[in-house]
């Protein structure tokens, strides 16, 4: 009988501190997060400075709790995959040396994962992967629509010119003195509004992929100074409601249009922004209608921060031969193209 593999995962890109214990590549034996959210909430957004300390405070218990949680030792773990980038250079160290550290210590085989690598196969937590496929990555600091020939194979067809969906969330909650993160927060109030004003979608040049998130986020700016300044009220639910319909229209038409062109036979959502209930509705009717086409979902657990999605990548790289020496390095603004032979 094959025995089975055990992979631990580590990631620190940003403000969770994640350690995750994955059998097989596809089964959670043990997802700890610990999330600073609130050391950050204050301030109205991530302070990286905090997030690297909290990192430090944190990295060593959480990685004890996932071994107590999966009920194993370090003898059992086959490899350890950690986060190199992209993410926060401070925050991303601390998740490497660990990795590091625990690599050497253990004589354990070590693997650099891409951070939207990560986010792309949590949807391998959820169902097997097949390919050709499509996946909509929606996070705070990345919006692509990345396809995938094969395992490890990564092609970004479109992608954010400016802001990221998240942070347009984020941007647009703050305008509206919402607390950080706020793409929850626009999420809830959409649901108890109406789309009544105009907003703009940016459709860019016939045929492309990629995405523009920074007019829209101005023009909701301008409508609410706009409205003080004549002394209007507009309902918050409403430009909520507003915001959403046109995040939602522009990702979901490119996404369903990528899907017929590159003839796919999955469409994976991926990243923080993909446990947005409209834009998890949205799809789901629009796949409805595409029978060829499986759309795959994950739960929210897996949609935000974690390292479960780390070590589900880091398995298909362990399986690949794809290997880190010690002088692994953080790389903040890491290229998931690089993965690619
Ligand atoms: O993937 P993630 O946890 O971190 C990054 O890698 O960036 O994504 C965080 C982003 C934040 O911008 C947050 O506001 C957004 O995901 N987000 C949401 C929702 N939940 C989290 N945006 C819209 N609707 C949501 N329900
Ligand atoms: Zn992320």
């Amino acid at each position: 009988m094959k025995k089975d593999q055990w992979i631990m995962g580590i990631e620190t890109s940003c403000d969770e501190t994640a350690v995750a214990i994955i059998k097989n590549g596809r089964e959670i034996a043990a997802n700890v997060v610990a999330s600073q959210i609130e050391s950050h909430k204050r301030f109205g957004g991530v302070v990286p400075e905090i997030a690297s300390r909290h990192h430090v405070e944190q990295i060593t218990i959480v990685i004890e709790e996932a071994l107590n949680q999966a009920e194993l030792s370090f003898a059992d773990i086959d490899a350890i995959a950690v986060t190199e980038g992209p993410g926060l250079v401070g925050a991303l160290l601390i998740g490497v040396n660990a990795a590091k550290a625990l690599a050497f210590a253990h004589n354990i085989p070590l693997i650099p994962v891409h951070h939207i690598a990560g986010h792309i196969y949590a949807n391998r937590l959820v169902t097997e992967l097949k390919f050709p496929l499509l996946s909509l990555v929606v996070s705070g600091g990345h919006t692509e629509l990345v396809y995938m020939k094969e395992h490890g194979h990564f092609q970004v067809i479109g992608e954010t010119r400016d802001d990221a969906a998240g942070e347009a969330y984020d941007k647009v909650a703050r305008t509206l003195n919402l607390p950080y993160p706020g793409g929850p927060h626009i999420d809830r109030l959409a649901q108890e509004g109406s789309p009544t004003l105009d907003l703009p979608r940016a459709w860019l040049e016939e045929g492309s992929y990629d995405f523009s998130f920074s007019g829209l986020k101005s023009a909701v700016i301008n409508t609410v100074h706009n409205a003080e300044q004549r002394g209007e009220i507009i309902a918050p639910e409403d430009l909520a409601a507003s915001f959403q319909e046109s995040v939602i229209e522009v990702l979901v038409k490119k996404t369903e249009k990528a899907a017929g062109e590159y003839k796919v036979n999955q469409v994976l959502l991926a990243g923080g922004v993909a446990a947005n209930k409209g834009l998890r509705t949205t799809l789901e009717n629009v796949f409805k209608e595409h029978t060829a086409i499986e759309l795959v979902i994950p739960p929210l657990s897996l949609c935000t921060d974690n390292a479960a999605m780390i070590a589900a990548a880091g398995s298909i790289m362990f399986d690949k031969g794809i290997r880190a020496d010690l002088s692994l390095n953080a790389n903040p603004g890491l290229d998931i193209e690089l993965y690619n032979e």
